[in-house]
């Protein structure tokens, strides 16, 4: 035999000689829950290990975060019922708890990159990240929403605004809002390929979002479908976007391979709810070893191409490195 490709797996230097792909904690991005009022930690009864934190106790987490080296982190609201209505009004009220907390995080924390969620289902009494009308998702008229709505995030003082809707032209929309107001430096992580996925139950769980009635089949991507995901990808990067996010991550590697050979830009990947819950039920059940199927994981998304991955694993993985 000429060839032994196992020499280069005979011990651990020599494998970690030959090792292809590293994760780092400064890829990664903690999307976190957040809730009005105070002293309020409470558990995602789908997401174990996962919570929903009022401003104050999130401060406290976003600091133990960064000494874990965490240096990213994307906040989610959650909304009462009561706050929500059909135009998805307190997204941009001044004085809501959201923004309130996004100007208190970056005032204690200047150096962490923040990112904020621009769609209209946490606010929204249809549930549904587009406005409603006659049992329709209209299009243009969401964008201007979704328009008022960054500009209320990035005055807060946001890096990265996440428009995570699959509203058609919303990137472009929202770039040129912010650039008229001056928010030249506001950047946009589009979520470029999202697709309409069973993962994300957990996720609505956290969030209470589940949309009322019918689906998000008109707006999010067919998990059949690659080839859309260019047309989307092409319009993001025609549009400003600064990022193109594929989410899930792990249904959807060869998305994250597609886009990553084809563009330039930084490919972000969301290694999103049920994603985590399916690692942290089998786990709890004994039926798999779950840090080790985590590594693995995380590290399948980022040798498909992502360089940036938003996973709710984010702390786990920083305390194993420390
Ligand atoms: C909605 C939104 C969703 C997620 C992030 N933003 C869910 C949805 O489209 O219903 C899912 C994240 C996750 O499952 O971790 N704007």
């Amino acid at each position: 035999m000429q060839r032994r490709p196992r020499r280069n797996r005979k011990s651990e230097s020599v494998r970690n000689l030959v090792e292809e792909t590293q994760l780092s904690v400064k890829d990664l991005i903690f999307p976190m829950f957040l809730v009005e009022g105070t002293n309020q930690k409470i558990e995602v009864a789908s997401m174990p290990g996962i919570y929903r934190y009022s401003t104050d106790l999130m401060l406290k987490e976003i600091e133990a975060c960064m000494k874990l080296g965490i240096t990213a982190a994307d906040v989610f609201p959650a909304y009462p019922e009561s706050k929500k209505d059909k135009i998805a009004s307190e997204s941009y009220n001044p004085e809501t708890f959201y923004l309130k907390a996004l100007r208190e995080i970056k005032k204690n924390f200047p150096e962490l990159c923040l990112m904020s969620d621009v769609a209209m289902d946490p606010y929204s009494s249809d549930g549904h990240d587009g406005l409603v009308k006659d049992g329709k998702i209209l299009n243009d008229e969401t964008l201007e929403i979704l328009a008022k709505m960054s500009l209320a995030q990035a005055e807060a003082g946001v890096d990265i605004l996440g428009p995570s809707d699959m509203m058609d032209g919303r990137v472009g929309y929202i770039r040129e809002a912010l650039d008229q107001n001056g928010f030249t430096e506001t950047s946009i992580m589009s979520y470029t390929a999202k697709y309409a996925s069973a993962f994300y139950g957990p996720f609505r769980d956290a969030l209470d979002s589940a949309p009322k009635f019918g689906d998000k089949k008109t707006y999010q991507m067919n998990p059949a479908n690659s080839q859309e995901a260019l047309i989307e990808a092409d319009l993001d990067m025609e549009e400003g976007a600064d990022f193109l996010m594929v989410k899930p991550a792990l249904s959807y590697l060869d998305i994250i391979k597609l886009l990553s050979d084809n563009y330039p830009l930084p490919i972000a990947a969301y290694n999103v709810s049920g994603e985590y819950s399916m690692i942290k039920a089998s786990a709890e059940r004994g039926w798999i070893d779950g840090e080790r199927a985590m590594l693995e994981m995380l590290t399948s998304i980022k040798r498909s191409g992502a360089k940036i991955i938003l996973t709710y694993f984010a702390k786990e993985f920083a305390s194993l490195q420390k």
